[in-house]
């Protein structure tokens, strides 16, 4: 095969093109992303979290161990109202503990420090109580160890740190030492290396992993998270700020509880320690409608927000664009951000609107609302509509109608489809009509075998549709494969891009896909021609290739995917792109469909003409450098 670059017609392209859509679903953020290691540390678990699961509820992961000893859960005086219930331990004689057994164990690394805290309170008639905190694993060896002594009558916060003698999955345990009770909340255990050492941050590992993606944006929190199954249940963005006691947790749709510990502030933080765009998203007054939610609808909650409640709910969502971006002074939101500890704007330029909605009146008007009151207020914020999955219903194309009506700056397309399906709509976007004002993010894809994981099979496809992605680069802004994370044995959706447990992350294939993009982006696009031996059309939509060039490097990428089974020699050539050097970095990932193989990086001679052999089934990318 020949690939002919072909400078002249070179254009530029989204440097966006590459994100993440992180949504809790799978367990993402408690017991995943959020580093917090104690489950239901507020005892705010409640039995809707989960219908028809007897164990949801305050006591939920918590229980006694010991006699002469009594745990029951209070609501009388809360640290907070929006924390309603805490715990009365009450010993007759020290022995007896309160323990957690965290989000399937708490996994300790050996020589690591780990930072309890807790609200705790002592009532009138008990005297001050010295409590060992333990980390205990199953066969009952102590790993870790401290003590704090809870004295006050009021609420106040008590500290301490563990040092882990192993690497070990442990629960934690309180024990009073003295009888008497002791009144308990927000019992939290964070290790002590979260991602860039953030307070309240992000488990290292999995933060990395994301890091390592390059991603040029996150969107969150959802997907379905965002705009709920009940107008209930639509996600507040306003009860995920601010001091960890005084946050409203939820129930997620998803079938279990989210704490909030993972909140606004804690999202908008970790685009700016990544260097990538916030892109959150709310609902567009309406919540999920529909089964396209895959969530189960709550009786009676369709439609959408009173118009009686309107103004507020608009206000919510300009009081964001404040939050984030408003001066520390001088606003009142801004103030807020500021005393949780960021004076500086984050630089919000995008806002979600909406997820997958069915596009009803209902819909129509809250959304054309919501769109009017930023467009007026905030005219330099995108704002990103919802068009949702093209092969459901009428959706599609009345959210288009809408888009083209308002003239919305981007819309969100998701879908999910086989792999045959990839292969064959690589001139999905090659059709778009380029007179249109609205751009694409393609929030939500993913190739999908039904009952399979993600394999070579779906990375490959994925990979040569990113080739078609970055040529319509121009009309397509944005990009994210979904869902990004899924706890082993905690997942409701298959596939997903990274799985994980307590101690490791597994990135699948095409992880390594998205992150071969994600790291090898470019903002200019190099068209150019494969020409094959084989001008079969089988053959033709299995091979492709796509260039682009970054400015801020000069550095020029050429991504190769070959999905047949046998190898391709090929000549590359880029006539008139100028000072290309000789030597060049090669990642080659290959393997048969239904392998996970891993990448492979070295150095090769190039140039502007060389030869490069494509494995069978393999995705190539050679970076070369330009003087
Ligand atoms: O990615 C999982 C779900 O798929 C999202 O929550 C929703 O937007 C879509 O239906």
């Amino acid at each position: 095969a020949t690939v002919t670059a072909q400078p002249e017609e070179t254009k530029e392209i989204s440097d966006l093109l590459m994100g993440i859509f992180f949504e809790d679903i799978n367990y993402s953020a408690d017991g995943g992303l959020y580093a917090e290691l104690i489950q239901n540390r507020d005892f705010e678990y409640t039995p809707s979290d989960r219908e028809g699961d007897k164990n949801w509820n305050s006591t939920h992961s918590w229980s006694l161990k010991g006699e002469k000893a009594t745990f029951a859960i209070e609501t009388s005086d809360p640290v907070h109202p929006n924390n309603s219930h805490y715990a009365v331990l009450n010993v007759d004689r020290p022995g007896a503990a309160l323990t957690n057994t965290g989000f399937d164990g708490i996994a300790l690394k050996a020589g690591e420090k780990y930072h309890l805290s807790l609200f705790g309170r002592i009532p009138e008639g008990s005297k001050t109580n010295k409590i060992l905190v333990r980390l205990v694993d199953a066969d009952g060896t102590v790993q870790g160890e401290t003590t704090v002594t809870v004295s006050s009558r009021s609420w106040k916060t008590y500290q301490a740190v563990l040092t882990a003698k192993a690497s070990a999955d442990t629960h934690l345990e309180l024990q009073p030492q003295s009888a008497g009770t002791v009144e308990l909340d927000m019992i939290s255990l964070f290790p002590q290396n979260t991602f860039k050492g953030r307070k309240n941050g992000l488990r290292a590992d999995l933060a990395q992993t994301l890091a390592d993606m390059h991603p040029r944006f996150v969107r969150f929190p959802g997907g379905c998270v965002a705009h709920g199954d009940g107008l209930k249940n639509i996600y507040q963005w306003k009860n995920t700020i601010g001091p960890l006691e005084a946050r409203k947790s939820a129930r997620n749709l998803w079938g279990y509880h989210q704490s909030m510990g993972l909140g606004y502030y804690e999202y908008f933080q970790f685009c700016e320690d990544i260097g990538a765009e916030p892109l959150p998203v709310l609902a567009a007054g309406v919540p999920c409608q529909n089964s396209a939610c895959h969530g189960d609808l709550r009786g009676g909650q369709q439609g959408g927000i009173p118009m009686s409640e309107m103004d507020a709910y608009i206000q919510d969502i300009l009081d964001l664009i404040e939050w984030a971006n408003g001066d520390a002074k001088k606003t009142k939101w801004g103030k807020i951000r500021a005393e949780s500890g960021h004076p500086k704007p984050f630089n919000l330029k995008y806002i979600g609107i909406g997820n997958e909605d069915l596009i009803t009146d209902i819909f129509e008007e809250r959304f054309t609302m919501i769109f009017n009151a930023i467009k007026e207020k905030y005219p330099e914020i995108i704002v990103v509509g919802t068009v949702g999955p093209f092969n459901e219903g009428t959706d599609y194309v009345e959210g288009w109608k809408l888009a083209d009506k308002l003239g919305i700056p981007m819309v969100d397309e998701h879908y999910y489809q086989s792999p045959g399906w990839f292969l064959h709509n690589q001139d999905f976007y090659d059709k778009y009509d380029r007179s249109k004002k609205t751009k694409v993010y393609l929030g939500e894809y993913a190739t999908h075998i039904p009952g399979r994981k993600a394999n070579m099979e779906t990375a490959l496809t994925e990979a040569l549709y990113l080739t078609a992605l970055e040529r319509n680069g121009d009309v397509v802004h944005m990009t994210s494969y979904a869902p990004l994370l899924a706890k082993e044995r905690r997942t409701q959706w298959n596939p997903d891009l990274i799985y994980f447990n307590n101690r490791e992350v597994k990135p699948t294939t095409g992880y390594y896909v998205q992150k071969l993009y994600g790291q090898h982006a470019g903002d200019h696009y190099i068209p150019s021609q494969i020409s094959l031996d084989n001008q079969d059309s089988r053959v033709k939509l299995r091979v492709g290739s796509s260039i682009v060039r970054d400015s801020k490097t000069g550095d020029v990428i050429v991504k190769l995917v070959n999905m047949l089974p046998v190898s391709i020699e090929t000549e590359v050539q880029l006539p008139g792109i100028d000072g290309i050097q000789s030597s060049a970095t090669r990642t080659v990932l290959a393997g048969a469909p239904e392998t996970t193989p891993l990448p492979v990086t070295d150095t090769i001679e190039a140039g502007a003409n060389f030869k490069q052999q494509l494995p069978a089934y393999s995705f190539t990318v050679i970076r070369l450098k330009t003087q």
